[in-house]
């Protein structure tokens, strides 16, 4: 049975073939919505979240399915002490489908191994976000015309950013693509991902300062300090806002950069940058809806 855990687990051919779905699906949204009639899916959210979690119910109700879950881990049995394994063992009995969003790395694996259904990587701590990469890679592709030979800057929190550590994994794997990774030495990527750049031979170029190197980028994509992965709040508080885009330092910038956050943003883009055509950002958001069609459709394909 397959699940979406991590993105390389997925072939570029099978990534593009889902971009190639959403894509029909944004054209032809009628064909669709009768596609998964009779079917649930169960969303067990640990953590908060808006648009993974209404995302994924949104994708459901379009293809004509169902949705059934919970949005605390509160109010589960979970707060009763029930495992993960038990509780996805449970709702495979109520569920074709299972989207899992949990403050421990490596959750969704573990749900997998005991689960009758696929399950969804919705989030696992700050290791993983599938499915935010899966909106990533739509955006680029729709904006760019092509998702191979570009510049990609990360700017912000890359420790502890999941989209980030997704979204690089998937795009080194086009060919000419470099990264140039804007953080505090603090905030730098996790030592696994850098060797794993490394291994694959992709160039990384890591820089402090957004303004050396802005001018360089085709695509810049900024993330939030995540207060909720930090030990130490004076820490967050003195890192939370070392990277602030506004129009001013936007006027540095190519005129086709594209400007993208997985979003919540807390101050990192300014308002101000709303209205410039460079920002995608709630574009990203829609078509992380379909592009979660796409995926839910290909999984429950893929189980009958
Ligand atoms: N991008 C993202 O994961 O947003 P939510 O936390 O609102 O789901």
């Amino acid at each position: 049975m397959r699940h979406m855990l991590d993105i390389t687990d997925w072939s570029i051919e099978e990534i593009n073939g889902l971009m190639d779905t959403a894509d029909d699906i944004i054209a032809h949204p009628e064909k669709y919505t009768h596609a998964m009639e009779n079917k649930k899916i169960a969303t067990l959210f640990y953590e908060p979240s808006t648009r993974t979690r209404l995302s994924f119910e949104a994708a459901m109700i379009e293809l004509g399915g169902h949705v059934l879950g919970f949005s605390e881990a509160s109010s589960s049995s979970a707060s009763k002490g029930e495992s993960v394994s038990d509780t996805v063992r449970t709702v495979g009995c109520y569920a074709d489908i299972i989207a899992m969003r949990h403050p421990k790395e490596g959750a969704p694996t573990v749900a997998a191994k005991f689960s009758p259904v696929p399950i969804i990587n919705a989030g696992d701590g700050g290791h993983n976000h599938p499915t935010q990469t899966l909106a990533d890679l739509l955006t680029i592709r729709r904006e760019k015309g092509r998702l191979d030979k570009l510049v990609v800057g990360m700017c912000g929190d890359l420790q502890f950013g999941r989209t980030v550590h997704s979204l690089m994994s998937a795009m080194s794997r086009y060919p000419g693509i470099r990264f140039v990774l804007i953080s505090p030495e603090e905030l730098r990527i996790p030592a696994y991902l850098r060797e794993n750049m490394r291994k694959l031979g992709v160039s990384l170029m890591e820089v402090e300062k957004l303004e050396d190197v802005i001018g360089t980028l085709d695509i810049l994509y900024m993330t939030r300090v995540q207060r909720e992965r930090f030990f130490n709040e004076a820490d967050y508080v003195r890192l939370k806002d070392s990277y602030i885009l506004d129009p001013e330092k936007l006027a540095f910038a190519r005129k086709d950069l594209t400007v993208l956050h997985p979003l919540p943003r807390v101050n990192e883009i300014s308002h101000a940058v709303d209205n410039d055509p460079r920002a995608c950002y709630f574009k990203q958001v829609l078509y992380g809806k379909y592009m979660r069609e796409a995926l839910i459709l290909r999984l429950l394909e893929a189980k009958a």
